[in-house]
């Protein structure tokens, strides 16, 4: 991509449209996924609450702690050199208001080198005050999870005109409040397309068609890692979760049928001969 930076900063981000860019955006919970992320030269990691689902293994994300999303973040800001890194607010870290949201917006920035948070829901109060607060501010609109049980479920949103319109105030409503950027998930095609014209930040889908500035899917998902559920609006473009499997079950044919360890897998005392390209220390 022409004038392609060095390391992604909000501003960057923030002007895609005006360039005519396509942003990326992967979710990512842990050291070495956020590096791979990183090397695979996408422009933004998200650490999501989505970790409570794919990595903690819960129904839904509201059990996830703001001690648990810092623990992530930090881990995954040591894999990350270039991409931008965003931190999600876990349900429960704003929802007592301006001072609570602020207060943890800042944790994520000082304890876990985060450059920007995610927060859920048509909350443009938040949004100014943690930008106030030199915390830069994607939004997220749509079928937001942490609205799991308003909802009554996972549930497409914005399919009918009020929700609709809700949907375009609110987008509004939250880029006049200072969002960088805004996240849409599960709505109609045409609805994300309409948000996306209206807006000059850029706006970032997931099942929200091909009409978003950017696309962002979760890690797990789109390499396989996550089987048991699959959206209509994933792509699978590895399937780790199944190479996984495979390669543990041979691990354990090995070891069970005597193959592993080989002797050049195995040390031998002081007298035996040490292979030449043996380090002399094996970690660090
Ligand atoms: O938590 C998450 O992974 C998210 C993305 C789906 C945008 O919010």
């Amino acid at each position: 991509m022409a004038g392609e930076p060095k390391s992604v900063t909000v501003p960057w981000v923030a002007g895609a449209p005006e360039r005519g860019d396509h942003l990326v955006m992967v979710t990512a919970y842990d050291f070495p996924q956020g590096r791979t992320a990183d090397a695979a030269g996408v422009d933004v990691i998200l650490v999501g609450d989505s970790l409570a689902m794919v990595v903690l293994g819960h129904p839904d994300t509201l059990s996830v702690t703001m001690d648990e999303m810092i623990h992530h973040t930090r881990a995954v800001r040591r894999g990350v050199k270039r991409a931008l890194l965003v931190a999600d607010m876990p349900y429960g870290s704003f929802h007592l208001g301006p001072d609570q949201a602020v207060a943890n917006a800042i944790r994520f920035v000082k304890e876990a080198g985060a450059q920007a948070v995610k927060i859920e829901g048509a909350r443009p109060e938040l949004v100014a005050a943690m930008t106030a607060a030199e915390v830069p501010v994607m939004a997220h609109l749509g079928l937001t999870p942490q609205s799991v049980h308003r909802f009554g479920g996972f549930k497409v949103q914005g399919r009918d005109e009020a929700a609709r319109r809700f949907i375009l105030d609110a987008a509004e409503q939250v880029e006049a409040a200072g969002a960088f950027s805004l996240v849409l998930e599960c709505v109609p095609t045409d609805l994300a397309a309409e948000v996306t014209r209206r807006l000059s930040i850029p706006t970032i889908g997931i099942g929200a068609g091909a009409g978003c500035t950017g696309q962002v899917l979760v890690y797990h998902d789109l390499l396989g890692l996550e089987e048991r559920i699959a959206p209509r609006f994933v792509r699978r473009y590895a399937e780790l979760g199944k190479l996984s499997r495979e390669g543990i079950a041979r691990f354990a044919d090995d070891v069970r049928a005597g193959r592993f360890p080989a002797p050049e897998e195995s040390y031998g005392g002081a007298a035996a001969p040490r292979p030449a390209e043996e380090p002399a220390k094996l970690y660090g």
